[in-house]
């Protein structure tokens, strides 16, 4: 006879255990250190809205390293805690847009995620955990918060020592106290898009003799979904897709979809003259659109789905009630909003911000500069969806004698302008130099004559009149709650702005994030090259956060 019974053990806590942008995200090591993932699981289940008991949580991630040790850890600690069901996607991957959709669909209490996202995976590289809730979203900061007071000072944590699960069977099976079931991740979501889309026009357009279609799945999770999408749905050729097996360390690369990390997809579209490519990161969430020689920004790229929405049956069928994007996001989807007369927001980086607004009924489209897209269809942001969304326009598009990526990007532009937007990275800069940039600018803010002055790039006679500056806080139209400290806005007199961040999802020192954007009506500048056109500006941040000087950093490590 097993014993089934639930043992308290006892632990020392951590006081790192604070979720971030998007969960809590550390080296491997850092998570293998002894009761460390253990307390963070237990922190979580303690932190649930009602409490663990009865509970049914959804299970899985983007397998990446160190997935099936912390989901048999999850098993035991969820069982000493009384949890009911526990529903797992087969192998232990399931995408974070699918993840949302199934705590949805079945109408679970929540779900835990095991992805570090786009960043890369293996023993010495990371691993993240993250809780979502019942609407299918990540936890908003009252939750993240508890989850971190909790783990600052357990004592112990529950479990039932119950062998492993094995993963790579379907079905439901009860261990000890709990349920087990272990779903097919992939199924259900392809049925859902398949609601949402008009797969039989984007079926009659990828066939189309002048149409080729490439999706690169980063070796993360999307892989599946994608063969499923599109070779099985669509009837795409298996080399319409690549790098498409799921791999523990995502083949040693860095799945996040940009023009550096996804130079494989760049390379073969350009190579094959490919006239539709995107990529997704190792989560599934993120997406980049790229054809021959069109890159769409993801600014533009959110600005433009919701001005062609009305081919997309689902919101035909339940219209766009509202339009929103993060802080540093491009202005573009606001012209969007004021022609189509529909209300938007601009919240703080972290898709969890989006969702009160979506679960309010007043917010159907959003995007994210960081290569992130979605709806109101889940709670996270969704690659495929993004990319299904764009072959749905492309398709509707044609029929209206609009060709290709290019042409949709173009026929933009003539009716609204076109927003120049670049971000500058600096990885890894040690935290207190980071910190002094941070100061730099505020302290610059601080001064009364900085409104109204005017800043001038050193390279060229260009120079902006400082209208707006500040430190970006948020007050949530619906819970009325406030966060502040959310980045750094210089507005000019002429539209243009930077905005100055320190990331929220690094694992190792600080990120410092530059955004730079631009507005042009001017249609002889539509076809310049971007980081041409942002120089002056980059130029004007650059001394106005006295960047270099305070992190010895002359280059950004990397630029989308
Ligand atoms: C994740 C989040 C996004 C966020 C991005 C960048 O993908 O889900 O909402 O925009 O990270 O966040 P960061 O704090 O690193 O700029
Ligand atoms: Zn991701």
């Amino acid at each position: 006879m097993s014993d089934y019974s639930v043992k308290s053990v006892q632990t020392k806590a951590y006081q790192d255990q604070r979720p971030g942008t998007s969960g809590l995200r550390k080296r491997v090591p850092v998570f293998k250190q002894e009761h460390y993932t253990e307390n963070f699981v237990q922190s979580i289940l303690s932190a649930i809205p009602g409490g663990p008991k009865d509970t049914t949580l959804v299970v899985g991630g983007d397998g990446r390293y160190y997935s099936p040790e912390v989901i048999n850890i999850i098993v035991q600690i969820a069982a000493g805690n009384g949890v009911k069901k526990l529903v797992i996607g087969r192998d232990g991957i399931f995408s974070t847009p699918a993840v949302s959709h199934e705590i949805r669909a079945r109408k679970a209490t929540g779900g835990i995620l095991l992805t570090a996202s786009h960043n890369p995976g293996g023993p010495n590289a990371d691993f993240g955990i993250k809780y979502n809730m019942d609407n299918g979203g990540p936890a908003p900061e009252a939750v993240t918060e508890a989850i971190f007071e909790s783990s600052k000072s357990i004592k112990e944590y529950k479990l039932v020592e119950l062998p492993q699960v094995d993963l790579s069977k379907l079905g439901e099976s009860k261990l000890g106290p709990i349920e087990i079931e272990v779903i097919d991740a992939v199924k259900p979501y392809t049925a859902y898009l398949k609601e949402i889309f008009d797969f039989e026009l984007i079926k009659s357009y990828v066939h189309s003799d002048d149409v080729s279609v490439l999706f690169d799945g980063m070796h993360g999770v999307t892989g599946p979904y994608a063969r499923s999408i599109f070779v099985e749905e669509l009837g795409l050729p298996e080399s319409a897709v690549q790098n498409c097996v799921p791999s523990p360390d995502f083949n040693g690369g860095h799945p996040d979809p940009n023009l550096t990390y996804a130079h494989e997809l760049v390379d073969a579209v350009e190579k094959g003259k490919i006239t539709f490519g995107a990529a997704s990161d190792g989560d599934g969430d993120r997406n980049m659109i790229y054809g021959a020689g069109a890159f769409v920004t993801p600014s533009d790229s959110v600005a433009i789905i919701a001005d062609w929405a009305d081919c997309i049956p689902y919101f035909k069928k339940g219209g766009v009630k509202g339009l929103a994007r993060s802080m540093p996001t491009s202005t573009a989807l606001d012209r969007v909003a004021k022609a189509k007369g529909v209300e938007y927001f601009e919240v703080p980086t972290g898709w969890k911000f989006f969702g009160n607004l979506m679960d309010a009924g007043r917010l159907s489209i959003c995007g994210e500069e960081s290569f992130g897209t979605g709806s109101d269809h889940v709670r996270e942001k969704d690659g495929l969806w993004a990319v299904v969304a764009w072959l749905n326009i492309l398709a509707a598009a044609e029929k209206k004698g609009i060709k290709g990526i290019n042409g949709v990007l173009q026929d933009h532009y003539k009716k609204y302008g076109r927003t120049f937007f670049s971000r500058y990275d600096y990885e890894e800069v040690e935290s207190d130099k980071a910190q002094e940039v941070m100061k730099e600018l505020e302290s610059a803010y601080g001064s009364s004559s900085f409104v109204g002055s005017t800043l001038s790039a050193t390279s060229s006679s260009a120079s902006f009149k400082v209208t707006e500056c500040g430190n970006f806080t948020y007050t949530d139209p619906i819970d009325k709650s406030v966060s502040k400290n959310q980045g750094l806005y210089t507005t000019f007199e002429d539209g243009s702005r930077f905005v100055v961040r320190l990331s929220g999802t690094g694992s190792q020192g600080a990120t410092i994030r530059l955004y730079v954007e631009k507005y042009s009506k001017d249609a002889s500048e539509y076809d310049r090259d971007t980081q041409e056109g942002l120089k002056p500006l980059i130029e004007v941040a650059l001394a106005t956060s006295k960047l270099v000087e305070h992190t010895g950093r002359k280059e950004p490590t990397v630029i989308t």
